[in-house]
């Protein structure tokens, strides 16, 4: 037998939404300011089964509900801001509305992206998921565009593809790495992996730098060319299936 949506306490699903404490949520309850499918709802207690479309259905105090629990989004990660509390400078949680700040489960970054990388990060609330896209055997494709500061010196494209490369410090090869050049000083990498600055340390290996780094596509998600640097975007079920559908 399939298991139905979750069900939840109207109360508890507005403030582990971040509308408020419990006591909070109640009074906007009873005042009446929280509707479904057009009709009032105001007892607190009633139990409301989360499935995605309430956020179409539930109107509080004039607006559409935020997204129910289960969600992800895509933001296009601009440059000098940080995926972790523990860098310094703004995070990229200051992109999204206040409120988001205050969910219960927490968003979160799927993977990271250095301060000066940019480009498409993903984030969500669900463990699940998350869990899927970065576990180190789901080898979900990530995709970089990548501008340096020396010429290629030719043999990269084999040594990232040949599944021997060494990173300083480590101990284990990286996992085969695709390579397009594009000019002698630009290219589009590939990985399956997500170690630590990867795709900075592959060129350092290399005797290269990365002076510029945008991520365009994560699995089959491309980055859309009209979400502008610090916009973000839900995910709907088809782009997460193409999150999932290009692996290494
Ligand atoms: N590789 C890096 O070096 N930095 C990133 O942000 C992502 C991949």
């Amino acid at each position: 037998m399939s298991k139905g949506p979750a069900q939840l306490r109207l109360d508890r699903l507005l403030s582990n939404l971040g509308y408020g404490s419990r006591r909070e949520v109640q009074q906007v309850i009873w005042a009446g300011l929280v509707t479904l499918d057009g009709e009032t709802i105001d007892d607190s207690d009633a139990k409301i089964a989360v499935t995605p479309d309430l956020a179409r259905r539930m109107i509080v105090d004039g607006e559409p509900l935020d997204p129910p629990p289960g969600f992800a989004l895509m933001l296009n990660k601009p440059l000098g801001v940080t995926c972790s509390h523990k860098e310094l400078g703004p995070l990229v949680y200051a992109l999204l509305p206040e409120r988001w700040r205050r969910r219960e489960p927490a968003i979160s970054t799927v993977g990271r992206l250095d301060k000066d990388t940019s480009g498409l990060l993903l984030m969500t609330d669900d463990g699940a998921l998350l869990h899927k896209i970065i576990s180190p055997r789901s080898n979900v494709a990530k995709r970089y565009n990548v501008t340096l500061d020396r010429p290629l010196r030719g043999d990269e494209v084999a040594l990232f593809a040949s599944g021997t490369m060494m990173l300083e410090g480590e101990d284990k090869p990286l996992m085969p790495a695709q390579m397009e050049v594009l000019s002698d000083k630009r290219a589009l990498v590939t990985i399956g992996e997500g170690r630590y600055h990867q795709v900075r340390r592959m060129f350092a290996a290399v005797g290269n730098h990365v002076n510029a780094l945008h991520r365009d596509r994560v699995g089959g998600l491309q980055l859309p060319d009209d979400l502008a640097p610090g916009q973000y975007r839900l995910l709907s079920d088809a782009d997460l299936s193409l999150v999932l559908e290009a692996r290494t």
